[in-house]
């Protein structure tokens, strides 16, 4: 073994290192917004370890209410709380500018509510999830049922190609009763102008681009260890 080789991780143990580095983010005293997703797990057990030094938290997700509430974290409802100080999300894709893609667990639009309801949104990512432009990941849109047809022309018109989400054979249900449509083929090159777009769109519940409740931090984990990017 070379003692001077930088160690090596795999992508679950990055999870875990940037999901522990989170809890740095973490204001004793206070309920915290918690994302949804494999990396946030890992914060969630982190969380559990400092429980007795946090009110609670307002979840992005049944998922993550249920892992909360497993560990004894209390769960709060995003309406009995005016503003948190820190969200804490994984993204699918993140760009340098610390615009995302988020919604590959389909739990996108109460992502987006946590996140602007938080004055900072820490993002925890392994390093596969860094990229110069956004649209290598497939951009999940939760729509209406009725509009789906409808939109999957609409992005067929801007280069995209749309397919409803299945599971199990049948449209993926998501936690407010709506499907969602995965997009390839697009480069988002103007992701703040991009959503303002989309989001106009009737039908459209909530695009899985994440502008306007970009990132303040990204801690992203590597074979260095995790690397914090501050954005202005
Ligand atoms: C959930 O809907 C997503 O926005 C997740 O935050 C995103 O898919 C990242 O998930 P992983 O941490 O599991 O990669």
């Amino acid at each position: 073994m070379n003692p001077s080789a930088p160690p090596t991780f795999t992508q679950d143990e990055l999870k875990t290192l940037v999901g522990q580095a989170a809890l740095a983010y973490v204001t004793p005293g206070s309920i915290v917004g918690v994302g949804t997703g494999s990396t946030v797990n890992k914060f969630i057990d982190a969380l559990a370890t400092i429980k007795d030094q946090i009110r609670g938290a307002v979840s992005s997700s049944e998922a993550s209410t249920q892992r909360l509430k497993a560990l004894g974290i209390e769960v709060f409802d995003s309406n009995s709380v005016p503003e948190l100080a820190v969200y804490i999300d994984g993204a699918d894709e993140i760009d340098p500018s610390g615009c995302m893609i988020k919604g590959g667990g389909a739990a996108l639009t109460r992502e987006k509510i946590v996140a602007a309801q938080s004055q900072k949104f820490v993002c925890i990512v392994d390093d596969t999830k860094l990229v110069p432009v956004l649209g290598r990941f497939p951009l999940p849109v939760e729509v209406i049922p009725m509009a789906s047809q409808r939109l999957i022309a609409q992005f067929a018109a801007m280069g995209g190609s749309a397919s409803v989400r299945l599971r199990d054979g049948v449209p993926l249900v998501t936690d407010n009763g709506q499907h969602i449509l995965d997009v390839i083929g697009l480069r988002i090159t103007d992701p703040l102008a991009f959503e303002t777009q989309v989001s106009q769109w009737p039908g459209v519940v909530t695009v899985g681009v994440f502008a306007h409740q970009r990132a303040t931090v990204c801690l992203a984990g590597s074979a260095q260890g995790v690397t914090t990017t501050n954005f202005q």
